[in-house]
């Protein structure tokens, strides 16, 4: 383990990140996210059109807005997926995201859950957050080394955190999607990660799994910041304390739940076009 100090220093442009490095984004200023005057195009197209959007640390924020908007493109502007044509992201006020690799963003704190869940469906549910303990280290290290007591209380906090302390002997395979969604949760959490993006959590779960969701998200809000597309509203005006609607590529409106649903423009394009 590389011994940390209390300062650290952000990354130059394009050094690596080791795993052990503690990278601390500079959030003195409340933001943790910076996504300014961002354009990405695809052949011409702009999926997202000089976008900025700021989240604070700690906040729990909901991104909404019609197919095709732009959310899932922002996400993979903001984890190194997708480089943008133009503008600015950055961690914290400086660590430039635009200047390391995927694995460089997700070593420093942002971690992405995709829509389908990717577990190891062989391995029990205690095994696959064992394996996402070890990180980079691997397979063969997880399976050669033995824990620690340390590793042993953090995988038993996960655990309880995520609400599969009762399943943790069982195969990932025999769980239920939701509970599947919510293990893939806890593996991204092993990475202690600082940000989350969570797209489309709630998709093909019951109205009682949409619910655990719900508070799981919320109860990770205050320690990570979170940030969650989502189409049912419903399940988003149950989390959202505000609300990002992304229209073409851009900002359409932000505000709490009651502002959104009352702002004309968003009625217009997007509200409305569910009513109708
Ligand atoms: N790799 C790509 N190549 C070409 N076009 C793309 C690519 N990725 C996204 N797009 C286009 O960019 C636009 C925005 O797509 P994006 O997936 O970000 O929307 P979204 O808001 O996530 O929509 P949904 O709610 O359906 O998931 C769409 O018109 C999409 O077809
Ligand atoms: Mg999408």
């Amino acid at each position: 383990m590389i011994a940390t100090t209390g300062t650290t220093t952000p990354p130059k442009q394009g050094s690596p990140i080791l795993a052990e490095e503690n990278i601390n984004p500079d959030t003195r200023h409340g933001v943790i996210l910076y996504v300014e005057d961002v354009s990405v195009s695809f052949d011409g197209f702009k999926a997202l059109n000089d976008l900025n959007l700021y989240i604070n640390d700690g906040e729990l924020r909901c991104l909404i807005g019609a197919n095709g908007a732009g959310k899932t493109t922002l996400m993979d502007v903001i984890t190194g997926k997708t480089r943008p044509d133009v503008g600015k992201v950055s961690f914290g006020q400086q660590v430039d995201l635009l200047s390391l690799s995927e694995a460089e963003i997700a070593r420093a704190g942002i971690g992405r859950k995709f829509q389908k869940p990717t577990v190891f469906e062989n391995l029990t549910v205690f095994e696959n957050l064992e394996l996402s303990l070890a990180g980079d280290k691997g397979i063969i290290t997880s399976l050669f080394h033995k824990l620690s007591s340390e590793q042993k209380d953090r995988i038993a906090e996960i655990l309880k955190t995520i609400g599969l302390t009762p399943q943790e002997k069982q195969l990932a395979g025999a769980l239920s999607h939701g509970q599947k969604q919510w293990l893939e949760i806890g593996m991204l959490l092993a990475a202690q990660p600082r940000l989350l993006l969570v797209d489309e959590p709630v998709a093909g779960m019951t109205a009682q799994e949409t619910e655990r969701t719900a508070e799981l998200l919320t109860s990770l809000a205050g320690e990570h910041s979170v940030v969650v597309v989502e189409h049912d509203m419903a399940f988003v005006r149950s989390i959202a304390r505000k609300v990002t609607v992304l229209h073409q590529g851009s900002v359409l409106a932000e505000g709490s739940m009651s502002e959104i649903q009352s702002n004309p423009d968003v009625i217009q394009v997007y509200l409305g076009e569910e009513q109708g």
